[in-house]
């Protein structure tokens, strides 16, 4: 099992080129099963959750090629198995958005229910809430969601739950009223930069959809879709992270292929607590100089400050001047980076959703446990900034949404060496 061993107190300066995002990504490849012929798709990330993605779309009878251009070439070459594994849904929570286009394709699926993670319960009952409304029946038997719909009718659907609405669960009933048989006008929709991007593809493919990226969504059923060529978004979370490693070890880099107007509540933050963020071509350039101020965050959904850069900015905040409170709105309990940035000398106290975080003069290198993406993002960053050693253990989880982490930090001068060791645990 990997480690990442890292030497504190670097600065980092110089350029990065943000990846296609993970989260548009993994959806986009799902509706690829919706196509008649081949999709390809540009700027997928090389990660853990996109080869966890290629071998569940094979087992769906999809051919999944890597292209010499790097672009992903899906084609569907035969619709006889409509079940997605306990197995594989059990790797990656994710799994999950193949159940809309599956439903809407071949009009049966059996999809492992996913069970919770890290950073929570994470239910799928908005999903299935969705998929009922357009015709759709669903059993539970052994652990797996297994949904019919002879015909599928447009319907009005309220997608909204008690922490606003769903990414995912928006990203399947919009794949399944694309093939749905009239209009089906989805209220309380995730208007996420990734529901856009799938919209988008969707559109390219002949499908009928407006109002992307606002709440409410309206979908024209169409007869068939067919295979077209798109490029992924840029992942604004890879970029929030590079922006925040930029901003604590005080330094200087420009980060290209970044949508701005996707990271609007994130660089208003940064610029709040003394970060500089300039705009420059497709990109900017991050600078911070000294100790940060300290503020308050809460996550929301988009375009509030987003729940995968929480953990992040909690390690930025415990190097800051005073007191910082960050409340999580999206998963109350994702806060298992908290105790491991105590151990760092991090003073970050927990009370529910909440943390309050004195802002410290410094870190100091220790052993820590990842125990969720971007909770072992902000780890690392922790780490670049603390006095000596950290040592991340499990890094596995990092690698699901960052490419060559280590590599990429090196580059902009970070000291971080990858090593194979046994888990402390076994
Ligand atoms: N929820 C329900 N019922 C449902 C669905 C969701 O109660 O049927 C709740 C969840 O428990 C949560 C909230 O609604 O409290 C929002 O969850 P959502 O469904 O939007 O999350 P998701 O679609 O499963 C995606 C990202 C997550 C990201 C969230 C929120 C992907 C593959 N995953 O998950 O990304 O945190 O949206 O923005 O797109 C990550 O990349 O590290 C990650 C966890």
């Amino acid at each position: 099992m990997d480690s990442l061993i890292i030497e504190g107190g670097t600065r980092l300066k110089g350029t990065i080129r943000i990846n296609g995002s993970k989260n548009a990504a993994l959806p986009i490849m799902a509706a690829a099963l919706l196509a008649d012929g081949p999709s390809v798709i540009h700027d997928v990330p090389d990660l853990s959750d996109i080869t966890h993605q290629n071998g569940l779309l094979t087992e769906l009878g999809a051919r999944v090629q890597r292209q010499k251009d790097g672009g992903l070439r899906i084609e569907v070459v035969d619709e006889s198995n409509s079940l997605a594994r306990y197995d594989l849904v059990r790797k990656m929570r994710a799994s999950i958005c193949v159940l809309g286009p599956l439903l809407a394709k071949r009009r049966h699926a059996r999809v492992s229910m996913p069970g919770g993670c890290a950073i929570g319960d994470r239910p799928v009952d908005i999903h299935l809430r969705g998929l009922k409304a357009l015709g759709a029946t669903v059993e539970l038997d052994g652990g797996d969601i297994v949904i019919d719909a002879p015909r599928l009718r447009g319907a009005e659907i309220f997608l909204g739950g008690n922490f606003g609405s769903t990414v995912l669960g928006t990203d399947n009933v919009m794949c399944a009223a694309a093939l749905a048989e009239g209009t089906t006008v989805i209220e309380s929709a995730a208007c996420e930069p990734e529901v856009v991007d799938l919209a988008d593809y969707l559109n390219a493919m002949g499908a009928k959809i407006t109002g992307q990226g606002t709440p409410r969504i309206v979908i024209e059923g169409v007869k068939e879709l067919h295979g077209c060529a798109h490029r992924i978004i840029p992942d604004r979370i890879e970029a929030g992270t590079f922006m925040v490693a930029a901003a604590i070890c005080s330094g200087e880099v420009t980060l290209e292929n970044v949508r701005l107007d996707h990271l609007l509540a994130v660089t208003d933050k940064l610029r709040g607590i003394g970060v500089t963020v300039e705009k420059e071509g497709g990109g900017c350039t991050v600078a911070a100089l000294g100790r940060l101020r300290a503020t308050t965050i809460t996550t929301q959904p988009h375009p509030g400050f987003p729940t995968d850069l929480q953990a992040q900015f909690m390690a930025l905040l415990a190097l800051a001047d005073g007191n910082s409170i960050i409340t999580e709105k999206i998963f109350p309990d994702r806060f298992l980076h908290v105790a491991e940035l105590s151990r760092m000398g991090a003073r970050v106290h927990r009370e529910g959703a909440t943390v309050i975080i004195e802002g410290e003069q410094r870190l100091i290198g220790a052993p820590v446990m990842a125990s969720d993406l971007r909770a072992s993002a902000a780890l690392v960053l922790a780490g670049m900034a603390a006095r000596g050693t950290t040592t991340v253990n499990r890094v596995y989880h990092i690698d699901r949404g960052y490419e060559r982490i280590e590599e990429r930090l090196n580059a902009l001068g970070a000291k971080i060496r990858r090593v194979n060791q046994k888990d402390p645990d076994q």
